[in-house]
Formats: structure tokens, C-alpha cells, sequence
């Protein structure tokens, strides 16, 4: 049982942002990472469109025996959490209810804020998980688009553009003197010292995969599945397009090199494609 990977999959690169706190958290696990290169981003899609890409990763992802599949993507997490619990034979994991979780702990009344993409500030994900722990607090929640290409262009927080594009999002907050904000999207947390800085240090910023990977580790305790041997962590990545992108690009959300990205074929992953068709 210890011996199966922990999988992971996002729209694209971003999830290894996800995977960066799992190996801190996790370091004796091995990790099997898929991401949906080829149909990135999801943010901007339908919950039509973005359950079947997140059931086709999860589907992929079975093929290595995983003991958890880990849905990294917030978007997807948004919108295919039921689904991808009814259709998957093993626990899974979506990052939206642990950050959401962190934010009414520290929240002690204030306003909480969520940012992320279109679909899942759209889907109301946050704001119900936010208010199923503490019915009482506000939640703002403000969808920052822009952010995710200016991450993946490699602006980081001292940009001046990514200072402008912050400020113009998150004015709101400091109006509506907001004490906790959810990084809800997997880019975000390249964007922490610009959003923490325009924010003031009265602040706390949570990042939803720094507490998914808390849960993830939680979750292998209680079913005494945690690896039991040290040392043997590792990650294998698996892409459906541009594996020599996800290389150079993503090792800024992963924060060590990567090598050795594989290549999937759509007829490897695109059952919902085919379906629709
Ligand atoms: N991974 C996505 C998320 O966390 C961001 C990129 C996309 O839109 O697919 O929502």
C-alpha cells in the first residue's frame, strides 16, 4: 500500500506549485504529476468542459495505482470534486476545501477574500466552503485573470506590472478591510510578496496548497498509507503537449529543476473529447 504514488494533476504547470508543498510536507513520497498542457487553461472554460478534462487527468492518473488522487487545480476543484468522487476508485483531494478551512480558522470575524480564475470565483466554491465552517463571515471574492500569464511570462513581484495589475484587482480588499485572503489559483503564490505587499502585513495570506498538502498528509495517516520507506521520494511528470515548456517553466512553481517529462498521446487521455464528438 505505501509503495503507490500520491497523483497529481492540474490544467498545466501551475499544480506544481501544489507538488512544491507536498515535498516539503511529504518528502518520502513518490509523486505521479499530470498536467493538461495541451488544453490549458481551464480558468476560462465551462464546469461542462472543465469536469470532463478533470476526469480524464483523474482517469490517466489510474493506471499507476495511486492511494490518493490529488486535484491541484483550483478550478477544477471548484467545479469537479462530486464527479471526480464518484468516478474515482480511490480518496481525492481538491484544494479548495482546505484553503477554505485555513480562512475561517483565521479569519476571528473579519471579512475573508478569495482570488482566482474566472471559473472558480464563477463557481461559488470558496465562498460555500468558507461559510459551511463559519456561516457568519463575508467573503469577497474577486477573480484576477491576469495573473496567470503574467506569472507563466516569468514577471515576478517586483514588476511593475504585476504591481499595477494587483492593485487594480485588489483595491476592494483594503476598503473592505479584509484580514485573510485565499490564494485560490495555482499561480498565485509567485504573485505573494506583490499581493502581501499591496495588502499590509494586518494580512495573512493562505495558500491553498501549502493546507492541501497538510490534508494530503492527514488524510495517508489516518489510512496508514504513508510511504514507510526514506529517502525513496520522487516525481514523475506527464504532460499532454510541450514537455520541454514544462520543464523550463515549471520548475519556477516547483522550485528544483525538472527532467524528464513524458509525453501523453490524446487518445491516452481525451475520453471526453472523444465523447463529445
Ligand atoms: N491551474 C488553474 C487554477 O488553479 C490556473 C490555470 C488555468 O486557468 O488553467 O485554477
Amino acid at each position: 500500500m505505501s509503495a503507490q504514488p500520491i497523483a497529481v494533476f492540474d490544467s498545466g504547470l501551475g499544480g506544481l506549485s501544489v507538488v512544491r508543498h507536498l515535498r516539503r510536507q511529504l518528502p518520502d513520497e513518490p509523486i505521479v504529476y499530470f498536467g493538461d498542457t495541451a488544453r490549458v487553461p481551464y480558468g476560462t472554460k465551462s464546469k461542462h468542459t472543465v469536469v470532463g478534462f478533470a476526469l480524464d487527468c483523474a482517469r490517466y492518473l489510474l493506471r499507476f495505482d495511486p492511494k490518493i488522487v490529488v486535484a491541484a487545480c483550483n478550478t477544477a476543484s471548484a467545479v469537479a470534486i462530486p464527479e471526480l468522487d464518484a468516478a474515482l476508485p480511490v480518496p481525492v483531494l481538491g484544494v479548495v476545501e482546505p484553503g477554505a478551512a485555513a480562512a475561517a480558522r483565521h479569519a476571528q470575524g473579519h471579512p475573508v477574500a478569495v482570488i482566482g480564475t474566472e471559473a472558480t470565483i464563477g463557481s461559488g466554491a470558496y465562498l460555500r466552503a468558507i461559510q459551511s465552517h463559519d456561516p457568519t463571515l463575508a467573503v469577497d471574492a474577486i477573480a484576477c485573470p491576469l495573473f496567470v500569464p503574467l506569472v507563466e511570462e516569468g514577471r515576478d513581484s517586483d514588476d511593475p506590472l504585476v504591481t499595477l495589475t494587483v492593485k487594480d484587482y485588489l483595491q476592494p480588499l483594503r476598503d473592505d478591510d479584509v484580514r485573510v485572503v485565499v490564494l485560490g489559483c495555482t499561480h498565485y503564490p509567485l504573485l505573494r510578496d506583490a499581493i502581501a505587499g499591496f495588502l499590509g502585513g494586518r494580512v495573512r495570506i493562505i495558500d491553498s496548497g501549502e493546507e492541501t498538502a497538510i490534508r494530503v498528509q492527514a488524510t495517508l495517516a489516518e489510512r496508514d498509507a504513508l510511504s514507510r520507506t526514506s529517502g525513496r521520494g520522487s516525481i514523475r511528470s506527464f504532460v499532454s503537449d510541450n514537455p520541454e515548456r514544462f520543464e523550463r517553466v515549471g520548475s519556477r512553481f516547483l522550485n528544483e529543476p525538472i527532467d524528464h517529462v513524458e509525453l501523453v498521446e490524446p487518445d491516452e487521455y481525451a475520453w471526453s473529447a472523444a465523447q463529445h464528438s
